[in-house]
């Protein structure tokens, strides 16, 4: 297997696919299995300071840069900040926006939503969840050279593989929570990211802390969210 490299321009060079295919029996218990299990997936804002072993986030990560993306630019970067010191930058930063947020920015009908979810501009997970992983989106491909070439669907490529990696962290018995402080622009800055790289998410990744409560949401039916023709 080669190294993943710009390919831009490159000829078609088609490879065989061929695997074997699952008897009908083993697919309807496997996405039975998937659906229950990911069904137990709860975003977590308590976590405990207990580390987490650092190869099931490493490939947790390569399950996410599986992911299909656009044109296979892949244009993603995963920063696993693991430093005590530059969590707690980034928790005084990011508190710094949510203070503001909360204190209007965000505004009455955004405030409403977030209500049920208890969340204010307070936020020791960022520095309680032993590791983050802050996703960053590549913009456009950056040459060595410092020229640069687009990248296509960015947004919907990075939001499937962080979904693909909060499904690989819970299904190894991770917990995880989805933080968008708004703006992120600080993150570029405290992590030193080259400018094609935009904060997509902060991840915190950990185990629930023993007193961890979520708040009491009800998911949608499949029936709600199914239309066949
Ligand atoms: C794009 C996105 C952004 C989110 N941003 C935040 C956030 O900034 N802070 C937070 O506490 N939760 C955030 N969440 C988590 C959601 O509130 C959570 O997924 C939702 O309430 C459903 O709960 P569940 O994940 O436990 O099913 C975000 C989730 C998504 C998908």
């Amino acid at each position: 297997m080669t190294n993943w490299t710009p390919n831009h321009g490159q000829d078609f060079d088609p490879v065989p696919y061929r695997p074997e295919r699952m008897p009908v029996e083993q697919s309807l218990r496997t996405a039975a299995e998937l659906r229950s299990r990911m069904d137990e997936r709860r975003t977590v804002r308590m976590f405990s300071p207990d580390p987490v072993p650092t190869q099931v986030v490493l490939d947790a990560i390569a399950v996410a840069s599986t992911a299909p993306s656009g044109a296979h630019q892949q244009p993603w970067t995963f920063v696993r900040v693991v430093d005590p010191e530059v969590r707690k930058a980034i928790r005084a930063a990011a508190e710094h926006e949510e203070r503001i947020s909360y204190d209007g920015r965000l505004g009455e009908e955004w405030l409403d939503a977030l209500r049920p979810l208890g969340t204010d501009d307070v936020k020791p997970h960022l520095t309680d969840a032993p590791e983050l992983v802050v996703v960053f989106q590549q913009r456009f491909y950056l040459e060595p050279d410092g020229s640069s070439r687009k990248h296509y669907y960015v947004d919907e490529s990075v939001g499937i593989a962080v979904g693909m990696l909060l499904t690989a962290l819970h299904l190894a018995g991770l917990a995880a929570l989805t933080h968008t402080p708004s703006p992120m622009k600080f993150l570029g800055e405290v992590l030193n990211r080259p400018r094609n790289e935009k904060a997509f998410a902060v991840i915190p990744i950990g185990y629930p802390a023993d007193d961890c409560v979520v708040p009491n949401l009800v998911r949608k039916t499949l029936d709600q969210v199914v239309v066949t023709v």
